[in-house]
């Protein structure tokens, strides 16, 4: 069965939740319910720079790309931060991670963004998935709490 990509809708969310759920907790982090409802409206949102793909097969939501359309110094097009990426463990392997990607990458050329971009564990062996798609860069990350 094919996997397709397609924008988040407002009736997605008793799939979109337990994959969210799937994949906060792969970074066992526990998130506040309000921080949940506030990344789920905007997703939804057409006027945040926030939006949501969701991966389909047999008409079920599998998975997800979360992703952030930023502006950026070096460049007039818009960035595209993927942000999360999930996809349920039980249909993983398949090419639903590539397919979403994939579909974002279309949506960029069409669009006009510059460039697409995540960040990752370096030993996330999703990355066996992203070397497919280009080298990791050397720059590394300086995060501060506020
Ligand atoms: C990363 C993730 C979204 C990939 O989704 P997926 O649908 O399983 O990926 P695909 O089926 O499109 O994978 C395509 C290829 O990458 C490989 N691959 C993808 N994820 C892999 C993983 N976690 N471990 C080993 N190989 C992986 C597949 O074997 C496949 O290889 P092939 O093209 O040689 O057959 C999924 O593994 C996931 O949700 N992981 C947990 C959350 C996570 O790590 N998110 C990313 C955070 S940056």
């Amino acid at each position: 069965m094919a996997v397709t990509v397609r924008a988040l809708h407002e009736d997605d969310y008793s799939r979109w939740r337990p994959l969210w759920d799937g994949y906060t907790q792969f970074y066992d982090c526990e998130l506040d319910e309000s921080v949940t409802a506030f990344t789920w409206e905007r997703a939804l949102n057409p006027g945040s720079p926030m939006f949501c793909r969701v991966a389909e097969m047999d008409g079920h939501v599998i998975g997800f790309a979360l992703c952030i359309l930023h502006e950026g110094t070096w460049s007039t097009a818009p960035i595209c931060y993927l942000e999360d990426l999930f996809v349920d463990a039980s249909v993983r392997g398949i090419g639903a991670g590539k397919a979403l990607i994939n579909a974002l990458m279309a949506e960029g050329k069409r669009e006009g963004w510059s460039k697409l971009y995540w960040v990752t564990r370096q030993n996330n062996p999703a990355r066996k998935l992203y070397d497919q798609f280009g080298e990791a860069d050397d720059y590394v990350r300086y995060r501060l709490s506020l």
